[in-house]
């Protein structure tokens, strides 16, 4: 328990109270609630958590209005620039960089649990064809525990540590075997020779009929877009693990739970979203329309990978992503799609139009990512998978912070009531 720095006082009726401060690292203060109802039987009301703090946490740091992100304190412009996700792994798991050693070590341990279990290899093949890899994803990944019982055992942390190890080394494995299958192809096997992100696209993109070789550009744009989504404090999805998690429930499970929550097209679905937005507008002609759309209240449209919740000034990893996306266009040649033209003509007149201006609606990262996606030959329906699989890390260190912590206790928010009061039953007849 934090200690406080000072007391607020809230005074209901002819009553005060006194409420305990905390002062993070860095941010705003934060006022505790907790004993609230006990003491005053009142309850706070904030519907979307915009102004609730739900847990500690030592993990990631973001200044909306500055736009900065930190992972363990680190600016994330400086990890995409100098990093590279396993060791970002590394920095969210355990906190700290890790030194050569430690890294050799870590990345031994991942590459040693990239294969999955044979048998679900089955399981894949029970789902349709069509189905959509983020379902398949949510159904193999929850499977997880069923394969890998012997790390569901969250008292343990000797088991807590292999499941965040098999998390993080079979996920893009099982996202890869999702879109293999939704494509008709056989699964490609991992390869532990390659980085993490080579050994993905590979598993991707590879046939067994001809070589495939990794191009570096795209594998350290791959690298970038892992480690731009690694984590991001406590969005839904990383929330969703935690409310899960606070129950007793496996890991696994709880990861699934978090995939679920991702897949939503305000979260993590943006993504793919977004570049079927651009898709349907299709040529710059016709922006006028969808940005008046946009901003008609009565029209339920939005600017798909625009605005954010916290980010009220720029997404600083659609900056990183942006420039990504500029270097793997170049090299792919690509400079007269419609869709990108579309997308460059929408990011100018929405930055200059005084209705994103007021909202502070910017480009997001899923701005950027679909169309370095898009470039590198996926289906916009592995966009969201992607998001998935790179944010298993953020999610499984936020999971062990929330399990190893003392003074943890099951998620339980209360509510508005304002449906009927109590009443008697009435029979049919006399209704
Ligand atoms: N296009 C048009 N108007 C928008 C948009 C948009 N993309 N986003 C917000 N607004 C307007 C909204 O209508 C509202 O207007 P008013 O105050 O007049 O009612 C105002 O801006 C505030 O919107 P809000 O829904 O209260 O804001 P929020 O913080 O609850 O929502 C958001 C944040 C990201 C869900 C929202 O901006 C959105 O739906 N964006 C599009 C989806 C998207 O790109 N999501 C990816 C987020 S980044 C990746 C991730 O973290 O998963």
């Amino acid at each position: 328990m934090p200690t406080p720095i000072k007391t607020a006082k809230l005074t209901i009726d002819d009553k005060s109270y006194d409420l305990p401060m905390y002062a993070p690292t860095v941010g705003p203060d934060v006022l505790d609630i907790g004993k609230l109802y006990g003491q005053a039987d009142v309850f706070t009301f904030d519907p979307g958590f915009t102004s609730t703090a739900a847990c500690e946490s030592t993990i990631t740091y973001i200044d909306g209005d500055k736009g900065e992100l930190l992972y363990r304190g680190y600016p994330i412009e400086q990890l995409a620039e100098q990093s590279h996700h396993l060791e970002v792994c590394y920095l969210l798991l355990y906190g700290e960089l890790p030194n050569k050693e430690q890294m050799i070590d870590f990345e031994n341990r991942v590459t040693r649990h990239t294969m999955v279990h044979e048998q679900m290899h089955n399981f894949f093949r029970g789902f349709r064809r069509d189905a959509h890899p983020m379902a398949t994803m949510v159904g193999v990944v929850g499977a997880m525990s069923a394969f890998y019982h012997d790390s569901t055992d969250i008292n343990d942390p000797w088991q807590r540590e292999v499941a965040a190890i098999r998390m993080i080394a079979k996920i893009p494995t099982i996202a890869a075997m999702a879109y293999k299958y939704s494509v008709g192809q056989p699964f490609v096997y991992p390869k532990n020779d390659l980085s993490y992100a080579g050994n993905f696209l590979r598993m991707c993109f590879s046939v067994p009929a001809e070589e495939y070789v990794v191009n570096p550009i795209l594998e350290k744009a791959m690298d970038r877009i892992m480690m731009l989504h690694a984590d991001h404090e406590q969005n839904a999805s990383t929330s969703t693990v935690r409310l899960a998690g606070s129950s007793g429930a496996n890991p696994f499970a709880c990861i699934a739970a978090g995939i679920a929550c991702l897949w939503g097209p305000a979260h993590g679905g943006a993504n793919q979203a977004c570049l079927e937005m651009l898709r349907e507008i299709g040529t710059v002609d016709r922006i006028p329309e969808f940005i008046a759309r946009a901003k008609d209240k009565n029209d339920p449209f939005r600017l798909m990978g625009f605005g954010h919740r916290v980010y009220k000034n720029f997404d600083p990893r659609a900056k990183v992503m942006k420039q990504s996306a500029d270097e793997v266009l170049d090299l792919l040649g690509i400079h007269d799609n419609e869709t990108l033209k579309v997308a460059k003509e929408l990011e100018r007149i929405a930055l200059e139009d005084p209705y994103f201006i007021e909202k502070k609606l910017y480009p997001n990262v899923d701005f950027y990512s679909g169309i370095i996606l898009e470039a590198m030959g996926f289906p916009t329906a592995m966009f969201t998978p992607i998001f998935a699989l790179s944010r298993a890390v953020g999610w499984i260190a936020q999971w062990k912070e929330m399990i190893s912590d003392p003074a943890g206790k099951i998620g339980r928010p209360r509510q508005l009531y304002v449906g009927a009061p109590k009443r008697d039953y009435v029979a049919v007849e006399g209704r």
